[in-house]
């Protein structure tokens, strides 16, 4: 959702508040803000649209001042617009506020607050909010830190907020519920972000606020309290990110980078997890739980979008060698249903960004009924980490294109590593299968490799399909998901409706939307379900669709019967989905460029979805 940066300290605070902004806009961007105070006058500065724009409407003006901070929004309350982009201020105009998240009883503060005299500019929750705190810091004869305290008691809601007072510019004031925020410590310096990419080039020692914390930051202080007004002893925490992981490194797009990174990605996935030749699997993070393993009833995955169908190649993975019953609910509906959940039950949370509000929701509910939680989430030190029993971490790196690539790769590696993990754990699979079964998975990054060099063709074929207007994406068994994340992959980033279907059930309905207009994508590689999809291919050349396949290397077969084929390595049916994605994300990249389309950030999307 939106992201928020804050500094206080000695250097100029603009320069530093706009590159973290820009390194936030994965997280929303369709408006952006700043405030300064400089020589005890506060400046606002907002526009909307890209960060670029901000930058462009504020040239040749005086942005001086060593306080400071900005917001990149995602529009939930009130259409992107000038005056709905933070920062907000209070009735006086003295107070101003970034907010990331949504404040649930707005409506009903506002129309107090309305009664008793205040006028709004916005249409925005967080207006409400700064004029709450405005409101009580005046009335009550309290000192900032407490007004914001006090305010935050009437609030329900998600917020990550940072708070600045004209009339001190010695001070910011920052607290979070259910939204994330880190503030960055160095030397008579304070960074505070919606995540440490703004703070990494400036110190790597980060404090990670938890909710319902409340700070008081000052040049030479920090004071962290509870919202019961506990005060709390700072964690210092060292940062693992490297600067170069942030930059686009010579590629064109974040998203191009990121595809080509998974040789890398999966091979930092495995490391130090897999010891083929002793067929053995160790995941430090789930050990604790090992004998739990042996004797679980059911493994229940939520997660939403590309992490969901991550799940589902988890759900094939688990039961076919772990023979542990798998549901796979997407978190949104999960938790808002009344489901059967026992303290036999163990849930796997998947999520890139750790934050999703649908996911964390989904583990607060299983939690509260008994489940043992595992997190398979990328970014360290997320809420989502915080809030599990325990889990694997993915190692994929920042992903900074809106759209997952190298996350669901890494998601899909770490759900194959617990499948053989559990079968290790229950004796459901023999050392020399896991030998053999290991082995293979070690050289699985040589063939992403591989994969990806079939880029060239790829965008040939994507001259072909890029004026479609519908592409349906067919896969069996595993490559149902595949082929609903290439579904996705496409009509995220380029507009083109897509729709995945598990192949055999094209014949119940979508088969009616095919003609020679329609492209056809079909997971057709060389395993136990070849045969059945070669059957949905000549079903769907019989209408006259334009079919182009994903297929094993040297194959011949479907290669004669359809328009177009890609290539991937042979590989054993537990790595397909690995492997067969590749192929699918850069076809979804080259159609969504020539369509001219913003692949790294594309319309009403965002990173990070907070929001439910
Ligand atoms: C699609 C995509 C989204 C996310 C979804 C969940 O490319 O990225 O569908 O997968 O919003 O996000 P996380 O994994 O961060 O919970």
């Amino acid at each position: 959702m939106c992201g928020i940066v804050g500094y206080i300290g000695h250097r100029d605070a603009w320069p530093i508040v706009l590159k973290g902004l820009k390194r936030l806009e994965y997280r929303g961007y369709d408006s952006a803000g700043i405030s300064l105070i400089s020589e005890n006058r506060l400046s606002i500065y907002k526009k909307v649209g890209k960060v670029q724009e901000l930058e462009n409407f504020s040239e040749g003006r005086n942005l001086s001042g060593t306080i400071g901070m900005g917001h990149t929004r995602w529009a939930t309350h009130g259409i992107p617009s000038d005056r709905n982009s933070h920062p907000h201020t209070s009735n006086d105009g003295r107070l101003t506020i970034i907010h990331n998240g949504i404040i649930e009883n707005y409506a009903i503060l506002k129309e107090e607050l309305v009664s008793r005299g205040h006028v709004f500019n916005s249409d925005t929750d967080t207006e409400v909010l700064i004029h709450l705190i405005g409101e009580i810091y005046k009335k009550e004869n309290v000192d900032l830190l407490e007004a914001v305290r006090l305010s935050l008691h009437q609030v329900s809601g998600a917020y990550a907020i940072v708070i600045m007072d004209e009339d001190q510019p010695e001070q910011l004031i920052a607290a979070r519920k259910g939204s994330p925020l880190v503030i960055g410590v160095g030397a008579g310096e304070y960074f505070i972000a919606s995540d440490a990419t703004p703070i990494i080039e400036y110190t790597k020692n980060v404090i990670y606020l938890n909710d319902n914390e409340i700070a008081l930051v000052k040049r030479e202080e920090l004071v962290i309290k509870r919202l019961d007004n506990v005060v709390q002893t700072p964690y210092i925490q060292e940062l693992e990110l490297k600067l170069e992981m942030l930059e686009k490194g010579g590629y064109e797009h974040f998203m191009l980078k990121e595809i080509f990174e998974q040789t890398r990605s999966i091979r930092d996935c495995l490391r130090g997890r897999i010891y083929p030749n002793e067929g053995r699997v160790q995941l430090g993070g789930i050990k604790e739980y090992a004998d739990k393993l042996k004797n679980i009833d059911r493994i229940i995955i939520v997660a939403c979008g590309t992490s969901w169908h991550a799940g589902l190649v988890g759900e094939y993975l688990i039961e076919e060698y772990a023979r542990i019953p798998v549901e796979v609910e997407y978190a949104s509906e999960f938790r808002y249903r009344n489901p059967i959940i026992t303290e036999k039950d163990v849930v796997i949370a998947i999520s890139q960004s750790g934050e999703t509000a649908d996911t964390m929701a989904a583990i607060q509910m299983a939690k509260e009924r008994g489940a043992t939680i595992f997190g398979v989430c990328n970014v360290v030190g997320a809420s989502i980490p915080r809030l599990t029993h325990a889990g694997v971490y993915t190692h994929a790196g920042p992903e900074i294109g809106v759209a997952s690539t190298k996350a669901f790769t890494a998601q899909v590696t770490v759900l194959t590593l617990m499948a053989f993990y559990m079968a290790q754990q229950k004796g459901t699979l023999t050392q020399a299968k896991l030998v053999e079964l290991l082995t293979e998975l070690d050289h699985i990054p040589e063939k992403i490799e591989k994969a990806l060099e079939s880029n060239a063709l790829i965008l040939d074929i994507a001259h072909k399909f890029k004026d479609s207007r519908n592409c349906l994406f067919l896969g069996r068994g595993s490559g149902f998901p595949v082929a609903l994340e290439g579904a996705l992959k496409l009509k995220e980033i380029s507009y083109i409706h897509a729709e995945g279907y598990p192949a055999a059930e094209m014949k119940h309905g979508p088969i009616a939307l095919i003609d020679e207009e329609m492209p056809v994508v079909v997971i057709a590689t060389r395993n136990s379900s070849y045969e059945k999809v070669i059957s949905n291919i000549q079903e769907v050349k019989a209408r006259k669709g334009v079919v182009l396949a994903i297929v094993t290397e040297g194959d011949t077969e479907v290669r004669g019967m359809v328009d177009y084929c890609i290539e991937i390595p042979d590989a054993s049916e537990a790595f397909l989905p690995l492997l067969a994605t590749i192929p699918l994300q850069l076809l979804a990249y080259h159609i969504a460029l020539l369509r001219g389309c913003n692949v790294d950030q594309p319309r009403n999307l965002a990173k990070s979805v907070t929001v439910e």
